[in-house]
């Protein structure tokens, strides 16, 4: 359906799944969500189940109005309210005290709870349509990459869950920026759609960043349990090239990686940008492009299909180029280094 005005009566068939304890793959601005009832306990298991996701991996509540904000979170602080007038709708979660409402299944048994108020009109019409909250993580295989069209919904549930809800391609390509607002300063432990640099300007000061936040080898203790799984990983291998202080090192170090490689028997693919690829398939290796380095928002936008695509290349090895870590480029970093089996870092080690 049209994701910009779509149909309320096929949105409404869907909501009904969900009333009924029923999963539905529904789109939002970053990635597509698997969602259902967020009062039926056993609907959760069921996410958990299809997703084979960790059962301490807990999942983001997707409401539609600030009475259901209000009601699934207690002792919410000055900061909150801000995020929400400034930034909701939109690609930020709140980590929030959880109210007694929230059955425990949706953050598996902690105290707090995520929230999101998603920028897509379709998931908002089923939220609600469907009267309540959704509880949702991405709609993806727990491990592969997020979903950001219906087909890879399909490739990675087809056959477990009952409805997709297929509005095209998302906005923006990778998730939510997921902020911690519990402690002081608020802690970023995911960088998203969502900008860091925009998030101060609402908080008024900068949000804790950690290494991990970054994408960097996880601490011992995760505090986020998600983040300490390895994500979004293609099954071929992968190197990042990171971050030179130019684009023509970048270039040398990946044309270098990339010859060496291939002398050793390696089949190469460079995983690059608009503004670098011609030197890389002039001397003969298998290109994708992510998009332009003018715009980090179309890198986004085909990060994680191409992350998907990478393995039908027929190849052994992927070196990928790093971009700049500002605005949405600290997500695309994050995304990368998760998805790479090893980087080579210019001044920082994995
Ligand atoms: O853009 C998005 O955030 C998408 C769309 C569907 O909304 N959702 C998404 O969910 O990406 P996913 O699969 O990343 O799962 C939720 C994330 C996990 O990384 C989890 O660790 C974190 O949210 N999370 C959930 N509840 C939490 C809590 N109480 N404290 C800390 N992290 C939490
Ligand atoms: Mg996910």
């Amino acid at each position: 359906m049209d994701p910009i005005a779509p149909d309320r009566e096929r949105i409404a068939r869907a909501a009904s799944f969900v009333i009924n304890g029923g999963l539905v793959a529904f789109p939002t601005e970053t990635v597509y969500g698997l969602g259902c009832d967020c009062y039926n306990p056993e609907a959760i298991r069921r996410i958990y189940e299809v997703k084979k996701r960790p059962p301490d991996n807990p999942l983001i509540l997707h409401v539609s109005s600030q009475h259901q904000f209000e009601e699934a979170v207690v002792n919410i602080p000055e900061t909150a309210w801000k995020v929400l007038e400034k930034a909701w709708p939109g690609p930020l979660t709140m980590v929030l005290n959880r109210s007694a409402k929230v059955p425990k299944e949706v953050s598996g048994g902690l105290g707090s709870v995520a929230v999101r108020m998603p920028a897509h009109p379709v998931a908002l019409a089923l939220i609600d349509l469907s009267g309540r909250p959704i509880a949702a993580p991405s709609a993806n295989l727990s491990g592969k990459p997020s979903p950001t069209n219906a087909k890879h919904v399909e490739e990675d549930l087809s056959g477990v869950i009952e409805v997709i809800v297929d509005a095209g391609e998302t906005f923006f390509g990778v998730e939510s920026t997921i902020v911690d607002l519990t402690v002081e300063p608020p802690n970023l432990l995911r960088p998203g759609a969502f900008t860091v640099e925009e998030l101060r300007q609402i908080i008024g000061r900068p949000p804790a960043l950690s290494r991990m936040a970054r994408g960097f080898a996880e601490a011992e203790v995760a505090i986020s349990p998600g983040m300490k799984y390895r994500h979004y990983a293609p099954r071929t291998k992968m190197l990042l090239v990171e971050v030179a202080d130019s684009i023509e090192k970048i270039e040398d170090n990946m044309l270098a990686i990339g010859r060496e490689s291939s002398q050793r028997g390696e089949r190469v693919a460079m995983l690059c940008s608009d503004e670098t690829e011609h030197r890389y398939r002039n001397e003969g290796f298998i290109t994708r492009s992510l998009g332009t380095r003018q715009n980090l928002y179309t890198v986004a936008r085909s990060l994680f299909s191409a992350l998907r695509e990478v393995d039908s290349l027929g190849i052994t090895l992927i070196v990928s180029e790093a971009f700049e870590e500002k605005g949405i480029g600290l997500a695309i970093m994050n995304r990368l280094r998760k998805a790479s089996s090893s980087s080579m870092a210019a001044n920082s080690r994995r």
